[in-house]
């Protein structure tokens, strides 16, 4: 389990190990492995940018003589910004983060996934689906994500290893505070004509992340899907979390492009500012 410092990846992990799973949760700081530490849940330090830490993981795994049951790859940055602004190091860094980071663990420990017959559960997000408005390197990484499983789903499937995606809407984590901090800041390094152009956008995006995601469902509410995705016979592609992904996936599989552009930007004016 990769981001397990909190949010949906702290409570799949803590649910993982209520199963009988041994979990190796991957944290980034000692006080979050301290924290996250428990009976069946082993933190393990694990940056999915470090090479370092991704072998060091593969290390681990290959010692263990028990089998590799999953690989969930739930780690996540948000960053919002319009793709004008967003400085490229920033962009880069999101796919380094939210697709490159996947692909680096997938490939340590597909060998210990190929011995055992086990799964890969890939966190993607509604935002794999459709790319909301200061939305386009989170959902591009997200999108990303998506093909890359369908893509390995097909690879390793002759191979006996399952790949999952579970596909959130609002989820009530740490997400949130950090993607409009991170947003805010972002906003504060663009030209006055790309404030001209897009400050109203920016904060009108914040407010919809953040009273999306309060209205979401609970961590632990995600944490029961993932486990789903984890543990069932024979799992589906893909598994929504919470009634607004739900609804959102199937509609943007019928809707034309316009007609979404519709409903994202009507839903989005409601929260712009006044002036
Ligand atoms: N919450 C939602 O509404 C929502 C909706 C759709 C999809 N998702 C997806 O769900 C996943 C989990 O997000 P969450 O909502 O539970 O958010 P969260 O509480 O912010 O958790 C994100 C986790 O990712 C970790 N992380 C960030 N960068 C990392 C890196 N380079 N290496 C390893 N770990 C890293 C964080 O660790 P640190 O504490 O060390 O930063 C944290 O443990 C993400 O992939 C996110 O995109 C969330």
């Amino acid at each position: 389990m990769t981001g397990a410092s909190t949010g949906m990846g702290a409570s799949a992990a803590r649910e993982l190990a209520r199963r009988g799973f041994h979990v190796l949760a991957g944290v980034r700081r000692d006080r979050d492995a301290d924290a996250i530490r428990a009976d069946g849940v082993e933190p393990v330090i694990l940056d999915i940018t470090e090479p370092e830490h991704v072998r060091a993981l593969a290390a681990r795994v290959a010692a263990d003589a028990r089998p590799l049951r999953a690989v969930v790859n739930n780690a996540g940055i948000q960053v919002n910004a319009p793709v004008e602004s967003l400085p490229m190091e920033r962009w880069r860094w999101v796919f380094e983060v939210n697709l490159f980071g996947h692909v680096a663990v997938t490939q340590a420990l597909l060998p210990a996934l190929l011995d055992s017959g086990g799964r890969v559960v890939n966190i993607s997000s509604v935002g794999g689906k459709v790319a909301m408005a200061t939305y386009g390197a989170y959902a591009g990484a997200k999108f990303a994500l998506e093909a890359v499983s369908d893509s390995l789903r097909r690879e390793v499937a002759p191979l006996g290893v399952h790949v999952v995606v579970v596909e959130p809407g609002g989820v009530r984590t740490e997400i949130a505070h950090r993607g409009v901090a991170t947003a805010n800041d972002l906003a504060a390094g663009m030209t006055p004509a790309q404030h001209e152009r897009y400050g109203g956008m920016v904060e009108a995006t914040n407010r919809l992340m953040a009273t999306g995601t309060a209205s979401g469902v609970t961590a632990d509410a995600a944490a029961l899907v993932i486990a789903k995705a984890v543990t069932a016979r024979r799992p589906r592609t893909r598994y929504t979390v919470g009634r607004d992904a739900a609804l959102i996936t199937r509609l943007v599989r019928v809707l034309p492009d316009r007609a979404v552009d519709r409903v994202v930007t009507t839903n989005l004016r409601r929260h712009y500012p006044k002036a």
